[in-house]
């Protein structure tokens, strides 16, 4: 509770004192649960929190990887409760950060907590906490880089993803990539009378409209030449054993007030939001946007731009291509001024591996039901730097639920979900040791 009241949104300067703030209580947090030593590291962003209990050198090393950033909480008016005063309402804590990653990577302190007490820790762990995270993790990557040593490891182990229902958990084995673009056009040199020029002038919200929405054709499918190059098809095999996990249509389409759904044609709901690569308008603003009707041709139009990436898509080439392409169709009435933001690449974790089935005995065990695999369509673009630098694999290992509201008003997390991760987490220790040893 006392974290969660802490409004450490990482992305706007306002929250920078708060963001720090949530650093130092990590860092006491760790402390508290009983950790050898601690580390703050600075960077150019926000503190990378480091801690470490090596119990016994010959043993194998977890590296729990979280994040104590936030996003911003706005639109405030949507919240039934304030965002940075937790609330507990029907077994869930409402709160920004409440599952995203606040609650979920505190888990592990807290199972940290608990296996110390009582004399259980079976692995070495290291604590990896950053604060950059809803910003892209920039500055984490240039750590990663220089602290190969310190962050030496056998295994990364994550809670920051989602189950696919309390009753059905799930084992995370991919992220999908990103890359975001900010997009300007410029048309007349000023804001004009729309009744003195409107006709003559081409309005450069509707170019963008028009634009934009040629980006996607009517079955979905993304118009930029080679988008799909790169993209990794899975056989009929790899979709049907994906698609074992349970999708309840109506209830998708319910939840989120429409009637319809929209996605590329071939591909199941589920598919098209994990395993297929998309494109978003995340915002979207020019001209007179105040109260009552002002009328005018604006000069500028904007959007926020995103595209998540599927294995073997790269960000950079994506970017690349996209801006080529936008270039090229943009008609001469404008001026295009393209920003990349930050991006991050897709990656998938190992199903064969020791790490994946320490974590289904351990969640067979706290759930009583053998965990499904799935895919997820979020993005944690340090994952596949640990794999590509560190050259280590990560299990993630999420105990949120997609409708608990990240990113979103509203956001919570179920008080049974984190009870779970507590009880689930030491049961992944000590079978990852156990396998570890048999390995041998
Ligand atoms: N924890 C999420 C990612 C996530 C959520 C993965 C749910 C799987 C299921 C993470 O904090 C996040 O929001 N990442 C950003 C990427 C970042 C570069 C801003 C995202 O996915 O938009
Ligand atoms: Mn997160
Ligand atoms: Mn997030």
């Amino acid at each position: 509770m006392e974290l969660l009241r802490i409004p450490s949104v990482s992305a706007d300067p306002q929250y920078s004192q708060s963001v720090f703030q949530a650093a130092h209580f990590v860092e006491e947090a760790l402390i508290k649960a009983g950790v050898d030593k601690t580390e703050l590291y600075s960077t150019p962003g926000f503190p990378i929190v480091y801690g470490e209990k090596i119990i016994d050198s010959k043993l194998p090393t977890i590296l729990v990887y979280g994040h104590y950033d936030v996003q911003p909480p706005d639109p405030l008016d949507l919240w039934n409760t304030p965002p940075f005063e937790p609330t507990i309402l029907d077994g869930k804590i409402y709160a920004r950060g409440a599952c995203d990653d606040k609650g979920q990577m505190y888990m592990h302190i807290k199972a940290f907590e608990t296996m110390v007490q009582t004399h259980s820790l079976a692995c070495n762990v290291k604590f990896l906490i950053e604060g950059e995270e809803e910003i892209g993790s920039s500055n984490l990557d240039g750590f990663v880089k220089n602290h190969q040593d310190l962050l030496k490891s056998n295994i990364i182990l994550i809670s920051d993803t989602s189950m696919i229902a309390n009753d059905i958990p799930s084992i995370n084995i991919g992220l999908r990539g990103l890359s975001y673009l900010e997009v300007e056009l410029t048309g007349p040199n000023r804001d004009l009378h729309s009744g003195v020029f409107g006709g003559a002038v081409a309005n450069p919200a509707e170019v963008l409209s028009r634009l934009i929405a040629s980006l996607k054709n009517e079955e979905g499918h993304i118009t930029i030449p080679h988008f799909y190059d790169q993209v990794l098809e899975l056989s009929s095999q790899e979709r049907e054993s994906l698609a074992k996990a349970p999708f309840h249509l109506e209830e998708f389409k319910k939840d989120l007030g429409i009637e319809e759904c929209f996605g590329e044609k071939g591909f199941s709901i589920p598919e098209q939001t994990s395993i297929r690569p998309t494109l978003e308008v995340n915002g979207i603003w020019g001209g007179y946007i105040g109260e009552g009707a002002k009328t005018v041709l604006p000069s500028k139009a904007h959007a926020k731009i995103s595209m998540r990436l599927v294995p073997n898509q790269d960000s950079k080439t994506i970017t690349e291509l996209f801006t080529k392409h936008f270039l090229s169709i943009a008609p001469k009435s404008v001026q295009v001024r393209i920003t990349p933001h930050h991006g991050g690449e897709p990656c998938l974790t190992p199903m064969d591996s020791i790490a994946y089935q320490a974590a289904d005995l351990a969640m067979t065990e706290s759930f009583g039901i053998k965990p499904i695999p799935q895919r997820s369509g979020g993005s944690i673009p340090i994952v596949a730097l640990f794999s590509k630098v560190l050259g280590i694999q990560s299990v993630l290992l999420g105990f949120g639920l997609d409708s608990d509201n990240l990113h979103s008003p509203n956001e919570h997390y179920g008080l049974f979900n984190f009870y779970k991760g507590i009880e689930t987490i030491p049961g992944f220790h000590a079978h990852y040791l156990n396998l570890s040893h048999e390995a041998k």
